[in-house]
């Protein structure tokens, strides 16, 4: 006898899977071969995000991203246009800038090598040579130009000259997070950890919450439905026994009494003020850009997370909480409840998706197996394998 039997009914509209599901190869997890090519058919195909635009506010100011084994310049130009560009000088291909921010002088971008000159549209404007070549023409030689776009305050880039249509790279219509005014946020802390895992690892573990009970035993406290080990309602395949039972622990969202994703449940700061009562009772709202971001909406706050791939076994995410200027310019408001709660939270994730990726490497285990609670990580490992037989 089966100690997990099959559910003797699955209601409709349950969720889950509901027969096994091999996962990807484990050796996806961490062949240099596989991860240059995960480089080159999702990282340098799809949108990716950089940085808040409050960071490129000043004419001049320029930041660097570093994507695999390729640097972006970011630079917000005299026009007020932001730019993007790769971080290459087009005489012997030296890197132009080697800092991750600053300002550019009024002169434009002068390469650390030769002192070629562009301009902040990316044309080059001077040579250093004493003479030229016949022929050469200093129009040949722009910057290689790239796409850039900035939705809500937040700034994307591509590493190729067709991304997908932006909204078609969010798994929620972006209208969804209007009520966040996501527009007016500010930044009031950042952290950041490098994981050593690859970045599939943190995506599907992002994916599911069979490991809840075990490994987030405050946010299992917080989000009861989590305790149970499932990320919504429709997760048990007998939901509609509770169907008339509004306990977060059958229908989602925060525990009773709690207001926030913070170590107390209170929130840290002042509620964004046009927000639903259904958007408020969710307790977060996640929307998620594969494969560098996702953000997670509460009713005081915004944490967005993103994710760079640094090798095959080594992840860097960084974290930006988002308030109103209201909540940060107010003495009262604390806002360590929520960075601590997130830093227990993100810490717990990081530890055991380091303990995921070291077992990945056992001589036999060719691939694993998903749990019928899994289903989201399938959709994620579908994704990852329609990129990758992309043309
Ligand atoms: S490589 Fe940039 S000026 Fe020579
Ligand atoms: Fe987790």
């Amino acid at each position: 006898m089966s100690a997990n039997p099959a559910p003797a009914r699955r209601d409709p509209g349950y969720l889950g899977l509901t027969a096994p599901v091999a996962t990807l190869p484990a050796a996806w997890y961490f062949d240099p071969a596989q991860y240059q090519r995960e480089l080159t058919q999702i990282w340098y195909r799809n949108w990716i995000y950089a940085c808040r635009s409050s960071e490129l506010a000043d004419t001049r100011s320029f930041r660097t991203l570093e994507v695999g084994d390729q640097s972006i310049l970011l630079v917000r130009a005299e026009d007020g246009e932001l730019r993007a560009f790769h971080n290459t000088c087009r005489h012997r291909g030296a890197a132009l800038c080697r800092g991750a921010a600053g300002r550019f002088p009024p002169v434009g971008i002068v390469c650390p090598y030769h002192a070629w000159r562009y301009n902040l549209r990316g044309e080059l404007v001077q040579a250093s040579s004493s003479q030229v070549g016949d022929g050469f023409e200093v129009r040949d030689y722009g910057l290689y130009r790239l796409p850039a776009l900035e939705w809500n305050g937040f700034i994307f880039t591509a590493l190729t000259a067709d991304p997908p249509p932006f909204a078609a790279s969010l798994d929620l219509p972006p209208e969804r997070l209007d009520n966040w005014e996501l527009a007016k946020l500010v930044v009031g802390h950042r952290m950041s950890k490098i994981i050593a895992c690859n970045w599939k690892v943190f995506w599907e573990n992002y994916n599911e919450c069979l490991h809840c009970p075990g490994v987030h035993p405050r946010l299992s406290q917080l989000v009861p439905i989590f305790g149970r080990a499932l990320l919504e309602q429709r997760d048990d395949p007998r939901w509609r026994d509770h169907a008339a039972d509004d306990d977060p622990q059958y229908v989602g969202g925060l525990r009773r009494g709690a207001l926030s994703w913070t170590m107390d449940g209170r929130p840290v700061g002042v509620p964004f003020p046009k927000l639903s009562l259904e958007e408020r009772a969710a307790g977060h709202t996640y929307l998620t850009a594969l494969p560098s971001m996702f953000l997670a909406a509460h009713m005081d706050y915004v944490r967005l997370v993103r994710l760079l791939p640094l090798g095959p076994e080594r992840t860097a995410m960084s974290i930006e909480f988002l308030f109103l200027p209201e909540t940060l310019s107010d003495p009262r408001c604390d806002l360590s409840r929520a960075v601590e709660f997130t830093d227990l939270v993100m810490s717990e994730d990081a530890a055991i998706c380091e303990v995921n990726q070291r077992g990945l490497h056992a001589l036999p285990h060719a691939a694993g197996v998903l749990m019928p609670e899994e289903y989201v990580v399938r959709q994620f490992q579908d994704w990852v394998r329609a990129q990758l037989s992309r043309a």
